[in-house]
């Protein structure tokens, strides 16, 4: 067992780093298209250094007529015209690497832009090179198997295609073709050009739904019994069970990850804390990390569309404590509340009212860096951004939200309901809304009209107001990260949950060579104790968000607290 830890706890950078995560299309526009750049990024690469962070994933931006937001790509190496150039990227790059930080791109693999030169020759004719690039299904077989289409207002995830009378696969949007595993110059295809990017210098990737890459060319029916029985009733687990999965990451790894010094982490779709071992026990050479959707997950009103209710936190810490014995002794976890899927953490898992706003986004901010598991943090966090909350559905953007709105339109179902639930829970534009760098018009984003709407609180929240105030969200964020990155107990320590049942208080020590720590999260907005039974006499406060200390064990509504044991 001791010698399994060691394992467990073997020093990697990845395993140390805080990743910062940046949606290009809303960090900083540079030449007025509305649209953030890459000349943008590198203008605020000194912020982002000042936040003293390790590595940076940027989400897609890569070639694509930006159905999915560049998720569907037409060149995978190619920059997206409205975020520049090749030589503005290798500007980025040297930028980065200059000041130390560590680049992580994104990698859609599981399917690409139906504009892509492999799907249009693809589709040409049944005998074209390319047909087997994707999945094809022959309509005089009849109608395949239902597979679901996330981003359509059916659902359905096959697109009858005229020109070889044949149904195209795609578990998103019929623009992004899923890629066919099965096949072997597919596959080479794609370790070529992810070789390409790691011999650019590149430091990782962050694998898109990468565990829906295997497919059953078969398409068997697959019945709700079989899915209830093998699948949680779940087609994501069912996506990401695919037969040959393992096979595929263990060949990438073979003929690609092993060969740099590279982290990979996977968008763990359907992963679950049975399965999660296949994917990241470094003994089985696949990949580093995974992120799960469990968290994020909950408090999800089932039979809507990403409809949050309250959510319990005995149920939250149930989750978060699962998923750290998965990592025990094997693999290593990841941690994360907020990115460019998900609505603002403040919202969402905070509370974003005026008087607790500030306290409450500065408890998630030392929940996510106390934990064990890497932390990854989403831009617009580290100030506390919220959901844009937009009144019309005009307002919205994201492909997704907009299949289902059309989906409930067509069934005639609530829409004013459906706009109000997607100002607190899911709708994905709520976390992209432009980087609040200001107080000027478009905060400062862009001189331009912007893609998406800025939200106004901008005027009150914004970077360079917070980066003046000592007591601002974003410097206890950065307090809070050199605390992680000069604590090596807040990264490898081992975690225990104390006081399991409390219902406002998350409790918890970390532990490494001696060393204790005890985080108290108070996530209610009363006062609140916990019953932890540690004398807190002698314990030296290593940081909290509130001015004065806390006194007897009583923690003020969203306090957070990190204290060192004797
Ligand atoms: C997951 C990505 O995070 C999301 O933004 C995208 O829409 C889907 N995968 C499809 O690529």
């Amino acid at each position: 067992m001791a010698q399994d830890i060691k394992v467990a706890n073997e020093k990697k950078w990845w395993k140390e780093a805080v990743v910062y995560q940046i949606y290009p299309r809303s960090f900083k526009d540079t030449d007025g298209d509305g649209v953030g750049d890459l000349k943008g990024i590198i203008s605020k690469l000194d912020y982002i250094k000042s936040l003293g962070v390790d590595v940076v994933w940027l989400n897609p931006i890569y070639g694509s007529p930006n159905a999915d937001n560049g998720y569907d790509i037409s060149d995978y190496q190619a920059i997206m015209k409205e975020f520049g150039t090749m030589a503005d990227f290798d500007a980025l790059l040297k930028g980065m690497h200059e000041r130390g930080l560590k680049l992580v791109m994104d990698l859609v693999v599981n399917h690409s832009s139906d504009e892509h030169k492999w799907f249009q020759e693809s589709r040409k004719s049944r005998d074209n090179p390319y047909r087997d690039y994707y999945h094809w299904w022959p309509a005089e077989k009849g109608k395949p198997a239902f597979r679901p289409g996330a981003f359509e207002a059916d659902g359905s995830g096959w697109r009858y295609d005229k020109t070889t009378d044949s149904y195209y696969l795609h578990y998103f949007n019929y623009k992004q073709p899923d890629l066919n595993w099965e096949n072997p110059k597919l596959r080479q295809e794609i370790y070529t050009m992810m070789r390409w990017w790691l011999d650019k210098g590149i430091d990782g990737f962050r694998m898109d739904v990468i565990p829906f890459i295997s497919k059953d060319p078969e398409f068997p029916v697959i019945t709700q019994a079989e899915l209830d029985k093998n699948y949680h009733g779940r087609w994501d687990v069912y996506m990401g069970s695919g037969p040959h999965l393992h096979e595929y990451l263990q060949e990438m790894n073979r003929e690609v990850l092993s060969k740099y010094d590279c982290m990979s982490l996977a968008e763990g779709a359907g992963m679950l804390t049975s399965t999660a071992l296949n994917f990241v026990d470094a003994d089985r050479k696949e990949l580093n990390m995974g992120y799960h959707f469990e968290g994020t997950n909950l408090g999800y009103v089932p039979g809507y569309f990403k409809k949050s209710g309250p959510y319990s936190l005995v149920d939250f810490k149930k989750i978060y404590s699962d998923w750290d014995k998965v990592y025990e002794t094997k693999g290593w976890g990841t941690i994360y509340l907020g990115n460019h899927d998900q609505p603002r953490m403040a919202t969402r898992w905070g509370n974003d009212a005026p008087e607790f706003h500030d306290y409450s986004s500065k408890l998630l901010t030392t929940f996510l860096l106390s934990m064990r598991g890497t932390p990854y943090y989403y831009n617009g966090d580290e100030i506390g951004m919220v959901n844009a909350k937009f009144d019309k559905i005009e307002d919205y953007r994201d492909i997704e939200t907009l299949a289902q709105y059309q989906h409930l339109k067509n069934e005639g179902g609530d829409l004013k309901e459906f706009i109000e639930y997607q100002k607190t829970g899911g709708a994905r534009d709520n976390g992209r809304t432009p980087f609040q760098w200001n107080a000027t018009e478009n905060a400062g984003f862009t001189t331009g009209t912007p893609w998406l709407k800025v939200n106004d609180n901008h005027l009150t929240l914004n970077a360079e107001a917070q980066e003046k105030d000592p007591k601002s969200v974003l410097n206890y964020f950065k307090k809070m990260v050199h605390l992680r990155k000069t604590n090596p107990v807040l990264v490898y320590g081992k975690y225990t949950l104390l006081d399991k049942e409390n219902p406002a208080v998350y409790a918890y020590t970390r532990e490494l060579d001696g060393k204790k720590v005890l985080v108290l999260l108070n996530f209610s907005t009363k006062n609140a104790t916990a019953n932890t039974g540690i004398n807190l006499k002698k314990a030296k406060v290593l940081i909290t968000n509130y001015a004065n200390p806390f006194k007897n064990g009583i923690l003020r509504p969203y306090e957070a607290v990190i204290l060192e044991l004797p």
